[in-house]
């Protein structure tokens, strides 16, 4: 049976428990956490493109499951869609595959710093980005945002301190930014470059956001800024997000640099990372080669979803919504509640019955906030954003 895009309701509640999901799973939410708004992890309730679910149930059927070479298509997809989404003409044989984005950071760091070296991060950022260079005995440098009037920028004269110390090698750069919602300018990402390229940092930039930006907001991919940027970068790539196949696909790293993508080439089979998932190629090539009119239609949604939240937080004094320029996941703004971290965690689960990730997890800047995951359907977002309003309201009248 096949799949047709124009049948494909987003509105559709998806059980999702029926497979160990980790968003709703007790790891994740803990004993008792059934009947919570389960908006933590970072992935979608919605079905994968069509072209996905077809082009899967058609590699199952063939039900030989050996050995496989990449196909051919799956690199042409790949490049056509970076140019005709977002302009990025790239060079095939500049693109490596690595299991997942985190596996990318890890080498990266690995093979272009020493043990005790700096890498840059800018908190509040992707939590993970510090256990991976805690795990590989680097120090974690902080370079945190700065939030003025609603909106987060970067500190430049803060990073050119930090790049300037001469221990700092490598910087992640989160484009665009989880979980503050910023899709980085052409300009913001020129201005980074430069300190780090003057500095001798290397610029790790972890881009699987990048397909979801919402209208007035456009994904610059770091390596398209120019064949110099592009000389002092490793670019992370991923369909994970943007297509909600987290759990069947692989990731992507774009290095125009010889000597590093060759580093990274011999520490990848080194590593023997490079076995070719059947599944995991079938998918990706689908989603880029014919997942667009779907995507489309996903950021339309999200966008409503996010309008939703703006419009009914506007009522609710004690939370704002740091506005979204992109990604599913929004960064809400508690502090005016005046609850510390944890008793905020404590409200938000138990009265709001809300299972969001909490704003410290991204560094200490995120204290008092929480991450909000809108990639669900509008019924449910709404059930809950009036579960938080009478929380809140409750809260209040104490
Ligand atoms: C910014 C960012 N990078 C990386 C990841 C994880 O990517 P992967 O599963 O490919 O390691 C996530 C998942 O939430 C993320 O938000």
């Amino acid at each position: 049976m096949s799949v047709s895009y124009k049948s494909f309701s987003l509105d559709e509640e998806i059980n999702r428990r029926d497979v160990p999901a980790l968003k709703f799973h007790s790891k994740v939410l803990g004993s008792g956490g059934e009947n919570l708004f389960a908006a933590g992890v970072a992935d979608m309730d919605f079905k994968a493109p069509p072209s996905v679910l077809n082009a899967l149930q058609k590699r199952l059927s063939h039900g030989v499951f050996g050995y496989e070479a990449v196909p051919d298509g799956l690199l042409p997809s790949l490049s056509h869609w970076l140019y005709t989404r977002h302009g990025w003409r790239v060079d095939q044989n500049h693109i490596l595959r690595a299991p997942n984005i985190l596996n990318i950071l890890a080498i990266a760091a690995s093979l272009f710093t020493e043990e005790g070296d700096g890498v840059i991060v800018q908190p509040p950022v992707f939590f993970d980005f510090f256990d991976v260079i805690k795990e590989n005995n680097r120090s974690l440098v902080c370079n945190p945002l700065i939030l003025k009037d609603g909106h987060y920028r970067m500190d430049i004269g803060d990073l050119e301190r930090k790049a300037s110390d001469p221990r700092n090698k490598m910087i992640y750069l989160c484009n665009p930014h989880n979980p503050v919602g910023r899709v980085w300018t052409r300009d913001e990402l020129r201005v980074l470059g430069d300190v780090c390229a003057n500095n001798n940092v290397l610029v790790v930039s972890d881009e699987i956001h990048g397909d979801i930006t919402f209208a007035d907001y456009e994904y610059t991919p770091f390596g398209s800024l120019g064949a110099d940027y592009a000389d002092n970068s490793i670019i992370c790539l991923s369909p994970a997000k943007c297509f909600n196949i987290a759990s069947c696909c692989s990731a992507f790293t774009h290095i125009t640099n010889d000597t590093r993508r060759q580093a990274f080439q011999t520490e990848n089979s080194r590593l023997t990372v490079n076995k070719n998932n059947a599944f995991a190629n079938v998918a990706m090539e689908a989603a880029y080669r014919d997942g667009g009119p779907w995507l489309d239609k996903v950021i339309t949604y999200l966008e409503g979803n996010a309008e939703l939240v703006n419009n009914r937080l506007k009522n609710v004094s004690g939370v704002e919504l740091i506005k979204p320029e992109g990604t599913f996941l929004l960064w809400l703004d508690f502090r005016r509640l005046k609850l510390s971290p944890e008793d905020l965690m404590s409200f938000l689960r138990d009265k709001a019955k809300w299972a969001v990730t909490r704003g410290h997890v991204f560094g200490e800047e995120g204290a008092g906030f929480a991450r909000l995951n809108i990639a669900c359907t509008r019924t449910k977002l709404d059930a809950a954003l009036t579960q938080l309003a009478v929380a809140i309201d409750n809260l209040q009248r104490q």
